[in-house]
């Protein structure tokens, strides 16, 4: 496996690698959820293709200072996780190597951003539309993998490739949930046991609201069960439309209810498909 941390250097890594250049961009602080991403990477780049993962907490995606510092960065045993793993070159870059000072073009997604993480963290998906596709670019991937835990990222990314003609197929991974049913998010490792035990109720709270029949009752029922508890403050609870991300007011089409709740200062996110009834 080789490490490297410029641009330069990822070129000349790759440049003697024929077959299927995958990448899994990440910011690290690798956990079971990212490693499935790996194992989708390698079956899609075949035994003669590259794996390549990406480890870079990218400042410009954050809006809270305080969440960019907090960020866990432990990149030693990142890379024992993907030597393990099969990884075949990991990509991780200092900030000053991946921005200019004077740095003045952004990539904006205007629609599917709007609303949920988007509203709740202006210029959140600029700075990952702006990431993603350097990433791209510096690694020269055919196919990268995105996981579906942040469907709306995922939704964003794909809105991205498709209006840039981006040559790059998205490859999407299932949600990877610890065995209570907590979407594995390398924030985890921040919360308080308290905080943990509890957290569940994200989850819990989303698929038991989820079977409801209409709107407002789901939405009533998935914001009486986070809030039941006094550790957990909703960020936003949504019930959107799966494809145009727009909220609903009936379950006419593919819909997704939709969460960010805080735990202290940990903010964690989670979302599950509703049924809904075709119209006839
Ligand atoms: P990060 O949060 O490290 O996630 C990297 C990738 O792992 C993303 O595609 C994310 O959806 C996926 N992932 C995280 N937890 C998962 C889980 N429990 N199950 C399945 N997939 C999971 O997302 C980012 O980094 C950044 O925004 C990035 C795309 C790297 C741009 O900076």
């Amino acid at each position: 496996m080789k490490v490297v941390t410029t641009g330069a250097e990822l070129k000349s890594a790759l440049t003697v690698r024929a077959g299927r250049r995958v990448l899994v961009p990440t910011m690290g602080a690798l956990h079971h959820g990212h490693l499935e991403l790996v194992k989708m990477a390698r079956s899609a780049a075949g035994p003669d293709g590259t794996v390549v993962v990406s480890i870079f907490v990218n400042p410009i995606q954050f809006d809270r200072a305080s969440d960019l510092d907090a960020y866990p960065r432990p990149l030693e045993s990142d890379l024992a996780k993907c030597l393990a793993a099969g990884v075949d070159v990991v990509f991780a870059p200092d900030v000053g190597s991946m921005y200019f000072p004077d740095r003045s073009i952004t990539v904006t997604e205007n629609h599917l951003s709007s609303g949920l993480c988007g509203a709740a963290r202006p210029g959140h998906f600029d700075g990952v539309c702006t990431v993603v596709l350097k990433l791209f670019l510096l690694s020269g991937c055919d196919a990268a993998v995105f996981g579906e835990k942040d469907f709306q990222q995922l939704a964003v990314i794909r809105r991205m490739v498709r209006d840039l003609d981006v040559p790059v197929e998205i490859i999407e991974c299932p949600t990877v949930r610890e065995d209570d049913g907590l979407a594995m998010s390398s924030r985890n490792v921040r919360l308080t046991p308290d905080q943990r035990k509890d957290a569940p109720r994200i989850h819990r709270s989303l698929v038991e609201a989820s079977t409801l029949e209409n709107p407002a009752a789901i939405l009533a029922a998935a914001r009486t069960g986070i809030e039941s508890s006094p550790m957990a403050r909703i960020d936003y609870l949504s019930l959107v439309d799966a494809e145009t991300l727009q909220p609903v007011t009936d379950l006419q089409r593919p819909t997704v209810l939709s969460t960010a709740v805080f735990y202290g200062d940990v903010r964690l996110i989670d979302h599950v498909a509703t049924r809904h009834t075709e119209p006839s």
